[in-house]
């Protein structure tokens, strides 16, 4: 397992190419399941997440090629049932349910347990298969959808915490090979689902609504091979503003969609850091005053629970106090213990973290824990006076990709060490 060692204080400067997105990627893969066709997809970013994605589509029985950010699917021939050893280390793999349904109108997935940024239900997946037809059965660990064959219908994705992003990616891929009209309510409007909805469009979809709460998909009977690229990855693209606002003279980060960070960018400057976008890229001063702020996590277009954990280790050394509630994943406060043992001042309140900000952290050994909480631990190190050390960095690996390289490149003390 690799750690790495951030030796604190170094400023940034400069700008990095942002990669694709991981949260677009994964889903756009999985829909390369539902045509026999060749799919070309690019810019795929090269993460531990998006191989293991690879692995269970080979397993599936497609054809895989990857050639850097370029891959290329061929599923001319698919099974139905996704192998547990690699679904069990990837939630996300639940989005196969869809495109399998869809083609082979029967799926085999592995429940998805819960993970350390709280459980992971996939009841609202499940209820929209059911509105189109599939019976389910839970077995085993294992969760299996089927159908004679599949009809339109109207589904709502709403949930008692909003709505569900790979739900309703999900739904789409299994209704747009249905027979009628579906229409999902209350789906989710990231830019991610736009993504996965154009890619279908381009393989001959019939979809409207995208990036509304309102998706119509009008069913076909096939859908061909197509080419694509990946959005770039807003998450990303915002650990990396946060990176400059927390440590940069001046950082720009390139390849981005500033449409697509609204709410990160009128966070930032809440917080008395000046960020300019020209076309595809964003700039911040990190000389600005770090104000204290009340932020709450909301689907999009508000501000996201994945940007929460880097968020909170800004605000540790904002003066005055903050508060962060996180009202996507109650429990995704991993990084909070943590970020304490470098001496931020934090509370939890329930879904809401009190940041009392302090005038500078120390570096210290941490632990990694999940994927956005090990990003708040390399924000903070970067900041911190004297070394820090993460240990099970594999977790950073999940969804970004050579982010030692980058911000080394930036001008940061980082060095990866394999132990
Ligand atoms: C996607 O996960 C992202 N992952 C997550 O990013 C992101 O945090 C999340 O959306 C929310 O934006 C990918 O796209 C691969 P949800 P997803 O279904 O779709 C509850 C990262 O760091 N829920 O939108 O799995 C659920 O428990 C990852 O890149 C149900 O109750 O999340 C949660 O509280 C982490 N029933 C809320 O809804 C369901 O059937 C949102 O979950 C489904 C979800």
């Amino acid at each position: 397992m690799d750690k790495i060692i951030i030796h604190g204080g170094h400023s940034l400067v400069g700008s990095v190419k942002i990669s694709g997105s991981k949260n677009s990627a994964l889903p756009i893969l999985a829909a390369t399941l539902l045509t026999e066709e060749t799919c070309v997809i690019q810019r795929v970013p090269d993460l531990s997440d998006v191989h293991y994605m690879l692995q269970i589509l080979a397993h599936l029985g497609a054809e895989v090629e990857r050639a850097s950010g370029i891959v290329t699917v061929k599923a001319e021939k698919v099974n139905s049932v996704a192998p547990y050893e690699i679904v069990r280390k990837m939630r996300a793999s639940v989005c196969v349910l869809g495109p399998l349904l869809g083609r082979e109108k029967e799926a085999t997935v592995s429940l998805p347990g819960g993970c350390v940024i709280g459980d992971r239900p996939i009841d609202l997946h499940l209820r929209g298969f059911q509105a189109l037809g599939a019976a389910v059965r839970v077995h085993g660990g294992n969760v299996k959808v089927f159908a004679p064959s599949l009809h339109g219908a109207t589904i709502s994705l709403k949930g008692k915490f909003g709505t569900t992003v790979l739900g309703t990616d999900n739904i789409m891929m299994a209704a747009v090979l249905a027979d009628g009209t579906t229409v999902i309510e209350d789906a989710a409007c990231e830019p991610e689902v736009v993504d996965l909805a154009n890619f279908l469009n381009k393989m001959g979809g019939k979809i409207k609504g995208a990036g509304t709460a309102r998706i119509v998909i009008e069913g076909v009977k096939e859908l061909h091979g197509a080419e694509h690229e990946v959005i770039a990855d807003r998450i990303e693209a915002g650990t990396f503003l946060i990176a400059g606002a927390m440590a940069g003279k001046e950082v720009t980060v390139n390849r981005v969609r500033p449409d697509h960070l609204v709410a990160v960018t009128d966070a930032l400057r809440a917080c008395g850091f000046s960020v300019n976008g020209t076309n595809g890229s964003l700039a911040i001063s990190g000389n600005g005053t770090r104000n204290s702020l009340n932020l709450r996590t909301q689907p999009y277009p508000g501000f996201p629970t994945d940007m929460q954990a880097q968020m909170c280790a800004l605000l540790s050394t904002a003066a005055g106090e903050s508060s962060v509630t996180e009202n996507i994943f109650p429990q995704r406060f991993m990084h909070i213990s943590e970020l304490k043992r470098m001496g931020a001042t934090i509370e939890l309140y329930g879904a809401t973290a009190r940041i009392r900000g302090v005038d500078s952290l120390s570096g210290a050994p941490v632990m990694a824990s999940d994927l956005r909480a090990s990003a708040a631990l390399v924000l903070a190190g970067l900041l911190a006076e004297g070394t820090t050390e993460i240990n099970r960095v594999y977790h950073i690996d999940r969804g970004y990709e050579m982010i030692d390289e980058k911000l080394g490149e930036l001008g940061a003390r980082i060095e990866r060490v394999k132990v």
